[in-house]
């Protein structure tokens, strides 16, 4: 297939973002524009410079500067514009459902409330359903470097915004804390009515994919990509359906495999894994929804009903109400069905 129509192809597809935190979403540009307004000084002096930073050879390099950018995040309109401009993105991408990851303690520990940041986000969603009619879910994630007190003090601040969290989830650096760590404040997160996930198997080992699925009981594994290693695991993630969120593009980045022909993702959809493709930390990883299909399917040379796939797949996967997931896979087969291949 010719380039310019496997991109027109992907650009149509409707498609569900379930793995994208919002602070990977800070373009240099915004990053800038919010930094000068707000009086604070960028290690870089040009966003070429900033640009040429993104360099990682592992999760952690990634991390110290995803965590850097964020520090230029401090009132409510930060947070709003960041989120609205991410959905203008991504609405131009012909994504119809987001379920987005937020990182309060990135905030909280700098002294940021918070009320400012869930607040600033919140909007952008409201506002993107009712003028871009894009549903959405927001999950909190809790940073596993920090303690598992941390992430107490982080539920209880959340409590009286719980009305507005779908769920929450597990990020930051992955090797060394296991999700056994928080299986404490996950139960306490699922008694308020918190769907849960985590990220497991992105750098750590297969056997953090069974603790999140064993201790935590979470209903999606964000990655997962190390599953491949244990054949009783992908038997039980087979088994029960468990959707694995993976992020192709980022993989390649942080160096979670070595090229992108490397990519896991067919040989998943070929054993009968609810997997997905999504983008991570766009602004860092060099692509949205579309960049992270079309890169994926050129490398790996997906066919149609692998597209398909991964699209009825995403809707599958998400917090969707059954009515609303068999509506938008309805679209998705229609959508292939009009195109000629
Ligand atoms: N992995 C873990 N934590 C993260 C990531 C990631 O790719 N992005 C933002 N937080
Ligand atoms: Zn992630």
């Amino acid at each position: 297939m010719e380039s310019s129509d496997l991109l027109k192809i992907i650009q149509g597809i409707p498609k569900a973002e379930l793995h994208m935190h919002i602070e990977g979403s800070l373009e240099p540009d915004l990053m800038f524009e919010i930094a000068n307004r707000n009086n604070i000084a960028l290690a870089y002096d040009s966003i070429e410079s900033l640009k040429n930073a993104y360099k990682f050879n592992n999760l952690q390099e990634f991390l110290d500067i995803y965590y850097t950018g964020a520090q230029v995040l401090i009132y409510e309109r930060d947070f709003y514009d960041l989120t609205w401009t991410y959905l203008c993105k991504v609405y131009s991408q012909n994504v119809v459902h987001v379920e987005l990851f937020f990182d309060p303690q990135t905030h909280t520990d700098r002294g940021v409330e918070f009320d400012v940041v869930i607040n600033g986000i919140y909007k952008a969603l409201v506002k993107a359903k009712k003028e871009l009619n894009i549903s959405f879910q927001l999950i909190m994630s809790y940073l596993r470097h920090l303690s598992e007190e941390e992430a107490f003090k982080t539920l209880e601040s959340s409590l009286p915004y719980k009305q507005w969290i779908d769920g929450v989830g597990l990020d930051s650096s992955e090797k060394g804390n296991p999700p056994s760590k928080f299986v404490n404040v996950f139960k306490e997160s699922a008694s308020h009515g918190y769907k849960l996930v985590a990220h497991a198997g992105e750098e750590g080992p297969a056997d953090y994919i069974w603790e999140a699925l064993d201790l935590l009981n979470v209903v999606r594994i964000d990655h997962g990509n190390r599953c491949l290693d244990d054949e009783a695991l992908v038997q039980r993630i087979i088994d029960n359906n468990i959707p694995l969120t993976l992020c192709p593009l980022s993989n390649v980045e942080l160096k979670v495999i070595q090229r992108m022909e490397d990519h896991p993702v067919a040989k998943m959809l070929q054993k009968g894994i609810l997997a997905t493709i999504h983008s991570d930390d766009p602004a860092y990883f060099g692509g949205y929804m579309n960049e992270n299909y079309y890169e994926t399917a050129k490398a790996l040379n997906l066919n149609k009903e692998q597209l398909m796939q991964l699209a009825v797949n995403a809707f599958e996967a998400s917090w969707l109400s059954r009515e609303a997931k068999e509506k938008h896979i309805l679209e998705v087969k229609n959508y292939f069905d009009t195109l000629n291949l």
